[in-house]
């Protein structure tokens, strides 16, 4: 089993403040000069939470129900759950793991452990370095891309599995050759990660052939990247957050992070956002998709969306990805939105993500040890296996502000937003129930709110869409890591979408056709 290596946050101002061996963070870099400099470099956007940590034992029994199941359907399609773990990956990713260390100038250092949203965990260190050059084709343009196993009557076929063969042993040999093991966490983003890679192929491509053969890498990357950036702006950000906070920020700027720094300067990432808002997908998950045409009707479970990956699972103990257990796009984007209703699948089949509240599904309970680097014998009621009690131990552990803290935060800079009631806080609508609290240990978590429930709660009663203190972090760190990245919309100005509809329009189901080729065959190759 692939294992994730140890989890540090160096959080600028404050230093390393705490160390785990279950982390998220891709293999730590073998290179001694890398190790002696600073790790991902987080930050705090608001306050510290002193004094204000609940109890383990709190947060057990909170953990337990929040992960208890129920919670409500949502709208947006099941895509962008996937999506968006892409995108976090994207961002947290430590890019100095797959840098070559004697080449490395302190000034790559520093950007390489910046978030961004530059898709550095697709492209690695780039075809040049020659730790990534392992990522490309020999033409140093092109992404490597994998091929499925026949299974289930399904042929084998190239371009839908993840790039997998390195080593002797099946183990080694089933690890994807990408630059994130965390994109082969499960089979949803895995197939996000692949489709990805097909657009910047695509991409490439396209290119005109006066572009010389030296920079085609690069123009490609360019272009993708912007693209990518302007589908989060325009698609992806309004479908989970209140349109009136990205708008506000994107138009008139940011008042609380990073406010004032000049455009350029590398980013960070504001734990606030890492340990808490943006943990708002694990909401999103489903316990179970209409997957594709051989794993229909609610067959495609979470449970085996993690044994067909290779990092949460062991592909089913086979070196490669079985060909029965291809994505179908068309059940994940709507493709009625681009006009194509001949992309588009019955609505029993389409599959949505659940709504934005504070509760999880039930498998999320009871993770597999693979997505958090755990020991395989870890007991299978441990709650250390509760994705909600990780996430809120995690926010303890770096003396995370709370809810409350955050919200006189921002309104102390001039944020327009209205503050959870208790009352709110306890009764939500229709999510974790908090009555199983003893009142004393129910007092102290509607005065002290962990800041992840706290925005799930908002959410939850906002009809499933972040608003207040969760919008304002997210629509502010988005635009931190966009304004930041080496290719950014939010400097280029004058940049507009050319792969897509008209030059103001590219959604995420323009991006799925422009990679696929609007074909049914590449999208659901099951069918
Ligand atoms: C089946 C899908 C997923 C699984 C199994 C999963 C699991 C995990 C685990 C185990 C952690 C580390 C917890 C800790 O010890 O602190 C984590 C962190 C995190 N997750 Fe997820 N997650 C999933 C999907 C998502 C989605 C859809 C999003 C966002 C849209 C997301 C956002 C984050 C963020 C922001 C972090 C913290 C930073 C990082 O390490 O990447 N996750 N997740």
């Amino acid at each position: 089993m692939d294992k994730h290596g140890s989890e540090s946050y160096f959080v600028e101002g404050e230093g390393l403040l705490a160390e785990s061996n279950e982390g998220r963070d891709a293999a730590a870099p073998q290179v001694a000069s890398l190790q002696a400099a600073p790790p991902f470099r987080f930050s705090r956007m608001g306050p510290k939470g002193v004094n204000r940590q609940l109890g383990e034992a709190n947060l057990k029994k909170v953990a337990r129900e929040m992960a208890a199941g129920g919670g409500g359907a949502g709208r947006i399609p099941a895509g962008f759950t996937y999506l968006g773990q892409f995108i976090d990956h994207d961002l947290t990713f430590d890019k100095t793991n797959v840098m070559l260390g004697q080449n490395v100038s302190p000034a790559q250092l520093l950007q390489g452990r910046s978030p961004a949203l530059d898709l550095d965990s697709l492209y690695g260190a780039g075809p040049q370095d020659p730790e990534s050059a392992k990522f490309y084709e020999a033409d140093g343009i092109h992404l490597k891309m994998g091929k499925t196993r026949a299974a289930g009557g399904f042929p084998g076929k190239d371009g839908f599995d993840l790039p997998r063969g390195d080593g002797t042993t099946t183990a080694a040999k089933r690890r994807a050759i990408i630059p994130d093991h965390r994109n082969d966490e499960n089979l949803a983003v895995a197939q996000t990660h692949l489709a990805m890679m097909r657009f910047h192929n695509r991409v490439a491509d396209g290119l005109p052939a006066s572009v010389p053969a030296g920079q085609r890498f690069a123009k490609a990357r360019e272009l993708v990247t912007k693209h990518y950036q302007w589908m989060i702006r325009t698609d992806f950000l309004p479908r989970i957050c209140a349109a009136g906070v990205i708008n506000n920020v994107f138009n008139q700027g940011r008042k609380a992070f990073e406010v004032g720094v000049p455009a350029n300067q590398l980013p960070t990432m504001p734990i606030e956002f890492s340990v808490a808002a943006f943990r708002l997908g694990h909401a999103m998950i489903r316990e179970a998709y209409d997957w594709n045409k051989a794993f229909d009707d609610g067959a495609g479970t979470l449970f085996w969306l993690f044994v067909f990956s290779a990092t949460g699972g062991d592909l089913g103990g086979a070196p490669r990805l079985a060909a029965d257990w291809t994505a179908d796009f068309r059940r994940l984007y709507d493709f009625k939105e681009a006009n194509k209703p001949n992309l588009a699948v019955p609505d029993g089949k389409f599959n949505r993500a659940m709504r934005l509240d504070t509760t999880l599904v039930d498998p999320l309970r009871t993770l597999p040890p693979g997505t958090f680097g755990g020991s395989d014998s870890m007991a299978f009621d441990n709650p250390r296996r509760n994705l909600a009690f990780r996430n809120l131990m995690r926010a303890k552990m770096v003396k995370l502000a709370t809810g409350q803290q955050m919200a006189t935060f921002l309104k102390g800079k001039g944020v327009n937003l209205t503050k959870l009631t208790k009352a709110q806080i306890r009764n939500g609508n229709g999510g974790a129930d908090l009555s199983l609290l003893t009142t004393s240990q129910r007092d102290a978590f509607l005065k002290d709110t962990p800041l992840w429930f706290y925005i799930m709660r908002e959410a939850e009663l906002n009809n499933g869409k972040l608003k207040g203190v969760g919008a304002r972090i997210v629509a502010e760190t988005f635009h931190r890591a966009i304004e930041g990245s080496q290719a950014s919309i939010i400097r280029d100005t004058s940049f507009k979408p050319s792969l897509g509809p008209n030059n103001s329009t590219f959604r995420m189901v323009d991006l799925m056709l422009f990679a696929f080729e609007s074909k049914k065959a590449l999208l659901a190759p099951l069918v």
